[in-house]
């Protein structure tokens, strides 16, 4: 049977695009935001994992405002990047893995959720960066199913259903009939709003406690509305939920191995946690 083995969860910022082309890793502005990822990568050389579950936010690549699924799962053969009009490189593409996309498929739909299939997929900056900082190589080692939640156009589902969805990713992945190691992964938040009245809102002690939480108290945050959640953090600082859904799928237990926060990068609250499975 598979093993979820852990998970990571990360910001995604365009920006981080374009300094990876520009190689400034070690620029002051920089550095304490790239210095957070070698220990992730010094796991993932012990850890091997051979598929990873990518939860992230389509920002209109490859869904627009016309047709916008709440939650989507990927089963195509491979996953292609293309230009976002924010000025950086695309990305190589990423293999699939069709047979966990199925069986992840069907069992989502026997346990209720009502998913969109995607068998032709375009992946945008919330997937290819993480990859990208993980792999700087960018010669891909894992076979990826992404699914993507809606956190661009009202409504949005609720804190406690998208952590009730990754429990559900989670039972899916630990009923795959196959001996492979599973890493999941979501991309997101912290706190952060690109436009409006409080564009620059950063809300460190709350990313902070949610932070703390995804360890101790993985529901804390369903405490909160959506309209809570947006107040708290910004209109785009919702994107937390891609942690939610990526901790609902990890066992109850989970050990921290690592984590960073450096404010901001470009307007935002940039995270990074290394959680490994226990029990
Ligand atoms: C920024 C952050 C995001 O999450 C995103 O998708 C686009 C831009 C930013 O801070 O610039
Ligand atoms: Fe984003």
């Amino acid at each position: 049977m598979a093993r979820i083995i852990g998970g990571i969860t990360t910001s995604h910022v365009p920006a981080i695009g374009g300094a990876i082309h520009k190689r400034l890793q070690d620029d002051p502005y920089w550095k304490p935001f790239f210095d957070g990822y070698p220990p992730v990568r010094q796991w993932l050389a012990q850890a091997r994992p051979d598929v990873l579950v990518l939860i992230y936010n389509d920002h209109g690549l490859n869904f627009f405002l016309d047709k916008m699924p709440t939650f989507a799962v990927g089963a195509a053969p491979e996953y292609h990047n293309a230009d976002e009009g924010w000025g950086i490189p695309t990305l190589p593409p990423f293999p699939g893995d069709q047979d966990l996309s199925w069986h992840m498929i069907e069992s989502l739909v026997a346990d209720e959720f009502d998913i969109v299939t995607c068998q032709e997929m375009l992946v945008d900056h919330a997937f290819t960066l993480p990859m990208a900082l993980l792999w700087p190589d960018q010669r891909w080692p894992v076979r990826v199913v992404p699914v993507v939640i809606n956190t661009v156009q009202a409504p949005l589902p609720s804190a406690s259903r998208c952590f009730r969805f990754g429990q559900a990713i989670g039972r899916a992945i630990q009923s795959w009939e196959a001996d492979q190691r599973v890493l999941v992964m979501g991309t997101g938040g912290l706190s952060h709003q690109l436009d409006g009245t409080r564009a620059g809102h950063i809300n460190k002690e709350f990313d902070l406690k949610f932070m703390a939480s995804m360890i101790d108290d993985p529901k804390w945050a369903t405490q909160y509305s959506n309209e809570e959640l947006v107040e708290l953090t910004g209109t785009q600082g919702i994107e937390l939920l891609m942690w939610l859904v990526a901790r609902g799928a990890l066992p109850d237990k989970v050990e921290k191995l690592h984590s960073n926060y450096h404010i901001p990068i470009s307007n935002t609250a940039s995270g990074l946690m290394l959680m490994e499975s226990r029990g």
